[in-house]
């Protein structure tokens, strides 16, 4: 199995309860390793940018609101298959989908609140790992 990278954020609704370190042990304890991390309080100008995929969709006004309520933790993991692991642990988008033992059932507080993002492919984690993160800040 391939290593791989993956882009993470932990959002607002999870810093504001100071849920990073959990959400981080979660990560680990899959075998995830946080090889880049900071915290930022997004722009909207940024907000926009990263999530400019949704940008027709009904939620984004709302989306981009949301990520910009608070500050943010950006994180690049690391692991074997890391984009559909780190999906596997994150759970489903809305939280009252989600599987027992994930993130987002056991944090999220609405499928727009839902505590974290992760990449959806490996192209896609590449483009957003770049969007965030200088070669030299991640250290595997
Ligand atoms: P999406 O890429 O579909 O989900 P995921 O984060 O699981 O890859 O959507 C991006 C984010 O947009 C999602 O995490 C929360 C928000 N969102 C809403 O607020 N309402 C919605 O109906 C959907 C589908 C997403």
């Amino acid at each position: 199995m391939a290593i791989e990278r993956t882009l993470s954020i932990i959002k607002p609704d999870a810093t504001r309860r100071n849920l990073t370190g959990a959400i981080n042990d979660r990560f680990e304890k899959a075998g995830l390793r946080i090889v880049a991390q900071k915290r930022l309080w997004l722009t909207r100008a940024q907000a926009e940018a990263f999530y400019a995929v949704h940008r027709e969709r009904p939620f984004f006004g709302s989306l981009v609101e949301f990520m910009t309520s608070g500050p943010v933790v950006v994180q690049v993991l690391e692991g074997e298959n890391a984009v559909a692991r780190n999906r596997e642990v994150m759970g489903a988008t809305n939280p009252a989908n989600a599987a027992p033992g994930t993130i987002r059932k056991d944090f999220a507080e609405s499928i727009e609140a839902n505590s974290v993002h992760g990449s959806d492919s490996p192209e896609n984690a590449a483009i957003e790992i770049a969007f965030f993160f200088a070669g030299i800040e991640i250290v595997g």
